[in-house]
């Protein structure tokens, strides 16, 4: 995602693309091995793209205290590299062939490599956030257990009765919002900001994050350009919310609740099921959601400090409520 921050805030913008490139270097330096697979495939996703997206939430949330704090940059590496991490084995579970505009690793070298790399990564990860302290391990740990049980619910669905799209809405919070909380949680504790704002700075984080899948998801439907395969998610058979709504809707045909309801291993019938979906009432209603989650993630900013950086994540909201990319 390009973030076009407004005129203003060109100073905060050159800031934040040097950080950025402080990131990119220190990325490569701590996923590089000696074992030549493991540095191979490692630095596959990395150098194949991606937006940055929560090492710039670091950034951003360090600018509310000293931007200049020592562990700001490590903690955003930590970050993405989890980040990296989880894509590896999404993208064996979700049996995904395109990753970042490029061949998904298990595509490329079969799902144990896959799984083994995004081990490595993790490994790489938690040795990196070992010189940050144990208050941030800590961090990382509950955030990954999160992540896991986030993956483990959608994968299973809703059990006992719960509601689906309750159900779906708590699997989003834990399998992408609570990594996108811990990015702002970590760049306002190593620039030393206060434990209230740092706290604020998380549940900001955990919105935008929500937002953020929301919109991930929209864009699996409607999208041509997105790095991945559209559809993967109706393929596998994945209910994201435009799914589930549509569902939950009167109208739809017995020909289409069929088609949402199972994997479609079938071309035509994939194909079928994209097209019906993507004029379905049931995206503008899955758009609503995502502006009511933008919404709360604006509000979530009452209270900050004023300046460029409370600027800069409104103005990162509206660019996740938009997103093309
Ligand atoms: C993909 O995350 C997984 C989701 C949480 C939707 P990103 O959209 O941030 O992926 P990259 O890092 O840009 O490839
Ligand atoms: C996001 O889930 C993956 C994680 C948060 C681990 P998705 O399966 O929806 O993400 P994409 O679409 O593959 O990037
Ligand atoms: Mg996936
Ligand atoms: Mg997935």
């Amino acid at each position: 995602m390009t973030v076009l921050f407004p005129v203003e805030l060109a100073t905060l913008e050159a800031e934040l693309v040097t950080g950025l490139a402080a990131v990119e270097d220190r990325l490569r330096a701590e996923i590089s091995s000696d074992y030549e697979l493991a540095d191979i495939t490692a630095r596959h996703l990395v150098e194949a793209g991606g937006k940055r997206f929560r090492p710039l939430l670091v950034l951003l949330a360090a600018q509310f205290g000293d931007p200049t704090s020592e562990g700001i940059i490590p903690a955003a590496v930590v970050v993405e590299l989890t980040h990296l991490a989880t894509l590896y084995h999404d993208d064996v579970m979700d049996e995904a062939t395109v990753r970042r505009g490029a061949q998904s690793a298990n595509s490329r070298w079969g799902n144990t490599v896959a799984i083994l790399s995004g081990d490595f990564l993790f490994a790489r990860s938690s040795k990196l956030l070992a010189d940050l302290g144990p208050e941030a391990v800590r961090v990382q740990a509950e955030t990954f257990e999160r992540l896991v049980i986030g993956q483990l619910r959608e994968s299973v669905g809703p059990q006992n009765g719960e509601d689906p799209v309750v159900h779906h809405l708590e699997v989003l919070a834990d399998k992408t919002g609570s990594l996108i909380a811990a990015a702002g949680r970590y760049g306002a504790m190593m620039s030393g900001v206060s434990a209230e704002l740092t706290d604020k700075i998380a549940d900001f984080g955990e919105s935008i994050g929500i937002a953020f899948q929301l919109s991930d998801d929209l864009l699996d439907i409607e999208s041509e350009v997105s790095g991945k395969t559209p559809g993967t998610d109706l393929r596998e058979g994945i209910r994201t919310l435009p799914v589930l709504l549509a569902l939950a809707d009167d109208s739809t045909s017995d020909r289409l609740r069929d088609l949402l309801t199972r994997p479609l291993t079938d071309d035509s019938d994939h194909a079928e099921a994209l097209a019906a979906l993507r004029t379905h009432p049931a995206m503008d209603a899955a758009r609503e959601v995502l502006e009511q989650w933008a919404q709360r993630a604006r509000e979530r900013l009452t209270g900050f400090p004023e300046g460029d950086a409370k600027a800069a994540l409104t103005t990162l909201v509206d660019s996740v409520a938009h997103r093309t990319i």
